[in-house]
């Protein structure tokens, strides 16, 4: 970003953020981007292929001046991997990476806070990061992440919606116990009551149309193959267009895990840590970036996300979009995730041409 004469800085957050200056001064301001973090065994496209793509952009522009000026944004953290809590790099321009997140500790007892200030940066100085300017909106490239656009032999997807998620810590509380000399009869096994709860969660999203459900993470304690497990810690996400569906599955879901631990004699809590509602994407920006795929010369598709991006975040306080370009046999979140080179061309050629449906608008 640099070398195409952009002003570059890190904000307080981590977020990595290049202006391109507009014709004015005091021009309003378009945001790109997307997110610099992975999950554990990514791939190499999820998040970081959208800040490059961004920058390709940019550089196409040939140092041509806009009615607006462009920033780009790497955001810092929005898998929500090390803290529990996903798209800490947005909520900071927002204003709500408050000081209840800075507080959040990861799994070795070091709070957001005190990662940032490991990272060489001032957790104090967090509202400097927000949003002060006007913007135009908000344009997210990412790989859709599924396998719609590749069934359907498309390169590009145009986002009408994010869909909304909860997330949620789970605990399982027993008795630990020797695994020799324990009657079957008299255990407290949280191992056997969070397995029959983790069929139960598979059942309920099998059971309603749209709804998906994960247990990707799970901890027993003590953890020793000659112990009966005393307590079992566990993840879930849950996803649905519909917030009330995702809502009312996961009352069937908590409600289903109380009565496996009541059953048992056991104890069940649980903590939410993300209750996300779903995010339309603004119909002018969808339209502009419709426009633009046209343009291009590409078929249009308009879709949902079923991923959470930084974009649901921003849409609180800025007009959203999204570009999706095709994940070849709809791999994501492992190390097969791909992307077709012609396919990235193609979401490049459709940011220029957003740019010049901006330029009309703004001119
Ligand atoms: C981000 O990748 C998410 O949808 O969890
Ligand atoms: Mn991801
Ligand atoms: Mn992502």
């Amino acid at each position: 970003m640099e070398s195409l004469g952009m002003s570059v800085s890190v904000d307080s957050a981590g977020n990595l953020r290049g202006l391109h200056q507009g014709l004015h001064q005091d021009a309003p301001r378009l945001l790109i981007g997307s997110h610099l973090d992975t999950v554990p065994c990514a791939g190499a496209f999820d998040g970081v292929l959208g800040v490059v793509l961004s920058i390709a952009v940019v550089e196409s522009l040939n140092g041509r001046r806009l009615p607006f000026a462009i920033e780009i944004v790497g955001f810092s953290e929005e898998e929500g991997v090390r803290f529990g809590v996903p798209f800490i790099g947005s909520r900071a321009l927002i204003g709500t990476l408050d000081a209840a997140l800075l507080e959040k500790k990861d799994a070795h007892g070091r709070t957001v806070a005190q990662a940032i200030r490991d990272f060489g940066l001032d957790p104090s100085r967090m509202s400097e990061a927000i949003l002060k300017e006007q913007v135009l909106g908000y344009l997210e490239f990412h790989i859709e992440q599924g396998p719609v656009l590749d069934e359907l032999g498309l390169p590009l997807g145009v986002v009408e919606a994010i869909v909304g998620q909860t997330q949620a810590r789970v605990s399982f509380r027993g008795r630990a116990n020797h695994a020799g000399t324990t009657p079957m009869h008299l255990r407290h096994d949280a191992v056997g009551a969070i397995a029959e709860w983790i069929l139960a969660v598979e059942s309920e999203a099998r059971a309603t149309p749209g709804l998906v459900a994960t247990v990707g993470q799970m901890e027993t304690f003590p953890g020793a193959s000659n112990v009966i497990a005393g307590e079992a810690r566990a993840s879930l996400d849950v996803r649905h267009a519909s917030d009330a569906q995702r809502t009312a599955g996961v009352d069937r879901i908590l409600s289903a895990a109380k009565d496996i631990a009541e059953r048992r004699g056991l104890k069940f809590e649980c903590s939410v840590t993300e209750d996300q509602q779903t995010v339309a994407c603004d119909p002018n920006l969808v339209l502009a970036v419709e426009k633009a795929v046209a343009h291009a010369g590409f078929p249009l598709h308009r879709m949902t996300s079923g991923a959470g991006h930084d974009a649901m975040i921003l849409a609180q306080k800025v007009r959203v979009a999204m570009l999706f370009l095709r994940s070849p046999s709809g791999i994501s979140h492992h190390p097969d995730e791909r992307v077709l080179p012609d396919d990235v061309a193609a979401a490049v050629n459709t940011g220029l041409r957003f740019l010049e449906e901006l330029e009309k608008l703004h001119a």
